[in-house]
């Protein structure tokens, strides 16, 4: 299965993690992809009209996007543990899933802000103000990090957020106060799907 990948992309990042977590990483030959939204890809625009990453083809042709649906569909492939957990654990992972892929979101569109936009264009307010998403976020995350027990896809896409911001927010303390976050991280960091994917620098 052909996917349109990048290494600093933490929802190509997340696709990854769950692809090795399930043992299905073999099958997927990674191609990778430099767009940004103002130098669109060609090749990629052409499987997906979004032009976004992740973009999976799947071996029977069909495209597949975005990291949701395709975590999902590789989830669906094969016969271990879950990651897309039954009965209303469910909905506790798809909920966890949507906070980590919001931090990533919010975290995603500061770099755009300060790594893209012409500085003259910047406008300071907008940057704080996803900065300040992805804060109340990861508060939320503190109050139930101690119950972060289980690998699915909640907790992926959050290990996948925080290893986004420690690659671009360096100078973001989001540990010092939230030490149960912090503490799951740290051994969440571990396992070999996440040391296997660190993000790297590309540009
Ligand atoms: C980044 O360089 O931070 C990045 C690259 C691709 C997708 C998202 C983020």
């Amino acid at each position: 299965m052909k996917l349109h990948y990048n290494v600093a992309s933490p929802f190509v990042r997340k696709v990854m993690v769950v692809a090795i977590e399930t043992g299905l990483d073999g099958r997927l030959e990674p191609i990778t992809r430099m767009m940004t939204p103002v130098k669109p890809d060609a090749d990629l625009a052409a499987d997906n009209p979004l032009g976004k990453i992740p973009c999976l083809v799947t071996d029977d042709g069909a495209v597949l996007y975005d990291s949701r649906v395709i975590c999902e569909y590789l989830d669906s492939l094969h016969g271990g543990p879950k990651m897309f957990p039954a009965g209303s654990a469910r909905w506790t992972a798809l909920r966890r899933q949507a906070a980590g892929d919001g931090i990533m979101d919010a975290g995603v569109l500061g770099r755009y802000e300060t790594f893209l936009r012409p500085e003259e264009r910047r406008w300071p307010e907008w940057l704080e103000n996803q900065k300040v998403k992805f804060r109340r976020t990861l508060d939320a995350l503190e109050t139930e990090a101690e119950a972060f027990e289980t690998v699915d896809i909640g907790t992926i896409a959050i290990g996948c957020a925080l290893g986004y911001l420690d690659f671009r927010y360096g100078d973001e303390d989001w540990r010092e106060p939230r030490p149960q976050l912090a503490a799951w991280f740290e051994q969440f960091a571990r396992r070999p799907s996440m040391a296997r994917t660190a993000p790297a620098e590309i540009w």
